[in-house]
C-alpha cells in the first residue's frame, strides 16, 4: 500500500509543484532549444537546456508544457535528472526511466514520451548551433 500509495504522490507531487518551469533566451549561443509535441493528443512540450562548453554538461534546465498533468510531472521530472549531466548521458535517457519513476500506466507512457522527445530535440539543437561541441576530447589538449 505504502508504495502504490507514494508513486501517485511523485506524480501529484511534480504536476503541483513543477520544477524549473520557465524558457531561457532561445538565441543564446549556449542554450538548446527542444519543442516537439504528442500526436496521439495534441500535447506540446517546450525543453531548453544551457550547456557548460567546459565540460559540455547542462547547468541549467527550463520547461513549459501545454499538456496532461502525466506529461508535466515527466518534464518536472526529467529536469531535474538532467541537470548536471553530460549531452552524451542526458541524449541516453529512455522514455522508460521516467515512467517507471513517476509510475505512469501504460496509457500514459507517451506522455514520457514526449519528455524523452524534447532532451533530444533540445540537445540536436545546441548541437546544431554549436557545431564542435560534439568532438569531445576527453584525454584533454
Ligand atoms: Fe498516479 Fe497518475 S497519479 S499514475
Ligand atoms: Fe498526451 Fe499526456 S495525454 S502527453
Amino acid at each position: 500500500i505504502e508504495s502504490r500509495r507514494s508513486y501517485h504522490e511523485k506524480v501529484l507531487d511534480h504536476y503541483s509543484r513543477p520544477r524549473n518551469v520557465g524558457s531561457m533566451p532561445k538565441n543564446d549561443a549556449d542554450v538548446g532549444t527542444g519543442l516537439v509535441g504528442a500526436p496521439a493528443c495534441g500535447d506540446v512540450m517546450k525543453l531548453q537546456i544551457r550547456v557548460d562548453p567546459a565540460d559540455n554538461t547542462i547547468s541549467e534546465v527550463k520547461f513549459k508544457t501545454f499538456g496532461c498533468g502525466s506529461a508535466i510531472a515527466s518534464s518536472s521530472y526529467l529536469t531535474e535528472l538532467v541537470r548536471g549531466m553530460t549531452l552524451e548521458d542526458a541524449a541516453k535517457i529512455q522514455n522508460t526511466e521516467i515512467a517507471k519513476e513517476l509510475c505512469l500506466p501504460p496509457v500514459k507512457l507517451h506522455c514520457s514520451m514526449l519528455a524523452e522527445d524534447a532532451i533530444k530535440s533540445a540537445i540536436s539543437n545546441y548541437y546544431s548551433k554549436n557545431p564542435n561541441a560534439k568532438v569531445s576530447d576527453l584525454g584533454g589538449t
